[in-house]
């Protein structure tokens, strides 16, 4: 469904990303791993339209998507939740996730949405009317993660979604990844937490100083020894 192909990247500065190559399938989990500061959550960016694409392809469904702005990437299919929790903290857990219906002008619609929403997400449904700023790090997330999926997406853009999290609570969210993918949505993410991240992941790129290094399945990666090294602390 995304095919990104030899991909220069930067932010009006040198290139942050070189010659980076990644695609997603229809019903996948694909993790990037690598230390920080290697570009990671420029490629979402990139395909959000964030930053400036010198040279490169990002294909969705054969469609280019190189200059193609952030509200409309948003209209055909992908929707991005940025690193660490962006809720709207004063505002109630249903209208943080109206929020995410913006470009939506039918209400009805909207409704729907919603119903989709609480249904991959029952507690929120319980919580609904409670200010997200009084909820756990872990229950923002879970805001942050429905708002994105309230246009019911193809594709979701995932950047560290278990940072700060307990263990026990980052589990919950790679569940929520798969119930996402079972019910349709692929999922690209960045993890630091690449051990459990690659667990659930189909595949997995490993991108070091914004060029790719590695990539396989998520199997694959895990047993790999130079992986396990630096970034599964074997
Ligand atoms: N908005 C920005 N403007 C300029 N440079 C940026 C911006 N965002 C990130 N960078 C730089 O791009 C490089 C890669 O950053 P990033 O993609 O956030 O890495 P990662 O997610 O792998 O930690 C870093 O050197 C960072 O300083
Ligand atoms: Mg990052």
């Amino acid at each position: 469904m995304l095919t990104i192909q030899n991909l220069t990247a930067n932010y009006g500065g040198p290139n942050i990303l070189k010659n980076v190559n990644i695609h997603v399938k229809e019903g996948e989990i694909v993790t990037i791993i690598g230390p920080n500061g290697a570009g990671k959550s420029t490629v979402l960016k990139s395909i959000f339209g964030m930053t400036n694409i010198v040279e490169g392809k990002i294909n969705f469904y054969e469609e280019n998507m190189v200059g193609v702005k952030t509200a409309d990437v948003i209209k055909r299919g992908i929707c991005y939740v940025p690193q660490g929790r962006s809720v709207f903290p004063s505002l109630t857990v249903e209208e943080n996730l109206e929020m995410g219906a913006f470009i939506r002008s039918d209400k009805a619609k909207v409704k729907k949405d919603l119903h989709y929403v609480y249904e991959k997400f029952p507690k929120l449904y319980q919580r609904r009317h409670q200010k997200t700023k009084t909820m756990s790090g872990g229950e923002q997330q879970m805001v942050s993660i429905g708002r994105a999926l309230m246009l019911q997406p193809q594709l979701l853009l995932l950047d560290e979604p278990s940072i700060g999290l307990a263990p026990k609570i980052v589990a919950e969210v790679f569940e929520k990844c798969e119930e996402i993918k079972q019910s349709g949505t692929a999922v690209l993410m960045v993890e630091q937490n690449a051990n459990i991240a690659l667990e659930y992941s189909d595949r997995g790129y490993v991108l070091e100083l914004g060029e790719n290094r590695l990539e396989g399945t998520g199997k694959e990666l895990l047993s790999n020894k130079k992986v396990g090294e630096l970034y599964l602390g074997k």
